[in-house]
């Protein structure tokens, strides 16, 4: 170990600094600002925070803490319920702190996650006081070579003022090189990010760092958390079925290449369903441009059909994380992990004219769509990238089961109780029913085409029996404004929007698709 150590570290005196987990909590006041890495429960620190958790049951103290996005190994649960946490931003998934914000508890700042470092780097969020950082190297000048995300951590320890670097002796040898570290200037004498394809390397394999700022350097060899990703089911295959249908046609309409344009896919089973079913498409040469590679990214470069894959973490089931882990040179010249203010670079994306594909919670009959909170009101995860790519892309996918909790809630609702994304952000929505096609339309013809393909079929008449009413009223995005929330109110009432359909008294007409 000792012998590993010194190969990963090659600081001169890097032992003066070496210390435990709970000794460098121990720099950690109560108040402070505190950066830690971690994306999508990829390359988190792992032992500082469980420390901080230990000390905060004998010596309360809180923080607020930024990331990159989702820590793994429960670590937002184990921190939210040692109470440590005042303010967290700018995503989550943790089922714990979920109950601790949407309780009022936990103050969540729910951030595009390219903006986060941004405004840090402009002093609008205050001042970093550390940032704990999981590493798989120290070069010699200070520099940290990250693990398996590179999410935030860059700026996070250029920015503190102290940085406690975690050295994970777990990680492959294979990961020094596999990042590309850039920073964007201050403005306003800012340059173009000179990013123009996904495979652009365009900075350095490690963050630099001033080596006088690492703190304290803490040995490590914990593994991240298996991601969850469940297997394409009967609605998600439908769904991924749709959406290659509706490529198919892009390339013979000659709007897209079969080589498509750079991909990006949200997490979750929907998004890793839908890359999966690219397999079976006519599409070769295919790229991504995207936050988090997952599995569905190395069995499409196994397969021959991705040809590179830019991200700013890889996420892995057990079965996938072995076969990729064990194997990483193979794939080290066909991806690369960025920080993510590059990977979802709201310029560079539209630059490259990504393909978003994200996932709603809810949308409403115009579009606009809910990838946050339940009800309009009870945070679900957080924006994340979403936001950063779906403005930005070349064409803007939001995938959804029609309905959620066992067909009691339709995800097509009259009015969005929350609006993460604009009508104006969505070309395309797609269900297990069908594929919605807005590009060009006008609120009305939106309606019709989203109720009539995409809606499901229990709840389409009531969706169809609101909008004529609606229409009848006037307007150019028509609403009936008392009864816009109704169905939420029904659902919050009853946990279920059944009712809303059984008031529809009449049979009510039957919508068609006429776009
Ligand atoms: N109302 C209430 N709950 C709903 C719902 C709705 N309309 N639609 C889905 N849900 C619930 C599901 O029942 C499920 O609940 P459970 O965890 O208690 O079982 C949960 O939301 C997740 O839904 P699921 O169908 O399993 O989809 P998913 O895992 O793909 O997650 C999002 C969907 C929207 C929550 C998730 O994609 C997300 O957080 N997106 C926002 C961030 C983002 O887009 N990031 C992409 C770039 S990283």
């Amino acid at each position: 170990m000792t012998e590993l150590a010194d190969q990963r570290c090659q600081l001169p005196n890097w032992r003066d600094r070496m210390m435990s987990a709970d000794a460098a909590a121990a720099l950690i006041d109560d108040g402070m600002v505190v950066g830690m890495s971690g994306f999508t429960r990829a390359g988190e620190a792992k032992e500082v925070p469980l420390a901080l958790a230990r000390r905060a049951e004998r010596d309360p103290l809180k923080i607020t803490l930024m990331t990159g996005a989702s820590l793994g190994n429960d670590i937002d649960g184990i921190l939210s319920d040692a109470h440590v946490l005042a303010r967290r931003m700018p995503f989550q998934v943790d089922r714990s702190l979920r109950a601790a914000i949407n309780a009022g508890e936990v103050m969540f700042t729910d951030q595009h996650l390219s903006e986060t470092v941004e405004l840090l780097r402009n002093k609008q969020l205050g001042k970093l006081d550390v940032a704990v950082i999981e590493a798989a190297a120290i070069t010699a000048d200070g520099g940290i070579v990250p693990t398996a995300s590179v999410g935030n951590s860059a700026s996070f320890a250029i920015l503190a003022d102290k940085v406690i670097v975690e050295l994970n002796l777990a990680t492959p040898e294979a990961m020094i090189g596999l990042h590309d570290i850039y920073i964007p200037g201050m403005r306003p004498n800012r340059q173009p990010i000179p990013v123009t394809a996904p495979d652009s390397r365009i900075g350095t394999p490690h963050i630099p760092l001033d080596p006088d700022k690492i703190a304290a350097i803490v040995l490590t060899h914990g593994h991240d958390s298996p991601s969850t990703v469940n297997p394409p089911n009967d609605a998600t295959r439908r769904i991924a079925g749709h959406l290659i249908e509706f490529f198919e046609n892009e390339v013979r309409e000659e709007r897209l290449t079969p080589s498509l344009l750079p991909l990006q896919a949200g997490i979750g089973s929907m998004a890793n369903a839908v890359m999966h079913g690219l397999m079976e498409g006519p599409f070769e040469g295919l790229t991504m441009y995207s936050e988090v590679l997952q599995d569905s990214t190395f069995d499409l470069l196994d397969s021959g059909k991705m040809t590179f894959a830019s991200g700013s973490s890889i996420t892995l089931s057990s079965s996938c994380g072995q076969r990729v882990w064990n194997h990483l040179e193979r794939y080290k010249d066909r991806i690369v992990l960025r920080p993510q203010e590059l990977s979802n670079h709201p310029g560079i994306v539209r630059r490259l004219g990504v393909i978003a594909i994200n996932t709603a919670l809810e949308i409403d009959i115009y579009g606009n769509v809910n990838s946050t909170h339940v009800n309009g009101t009870h945070m679900m995860n957080g924006i994340g990238g979403s936001g950063d790519f779906a403005r930005n892309g070349q064409l803007s996918i939001f995938i959804t089961t029609a309905t959620a909790k066992d067909g009691d809630l339709s995800s097509v609702v009259p009015f969005a109780s929350h609006v993460d994304h604009t009508e104006h952000d969505v070309d395309i929505v797609v269900t297990e029913h069908g594929l919605a096609d807005l590009r060009g339309l006008a609120p009305r013809e939106r309606a019709r085409c989203i109720i009539g393909n995409c809606a499901d079929p229990y709840y389409r008449p009531a969706l169809a029996a609101y909008f004529e009413e609606a229409c009848s009223r006037g307007g150019h995005t028509p609403h009936c404004l008392e009864r816009a929330l109704a169905w939420h109110a029904t659902a919050r009432r009853d946990g279920s929007m059944r009712a809303v359909v059984e008031a529809v008294s009449a049979p009510a007409t039957e919508l068609t698709p006429d776009i």
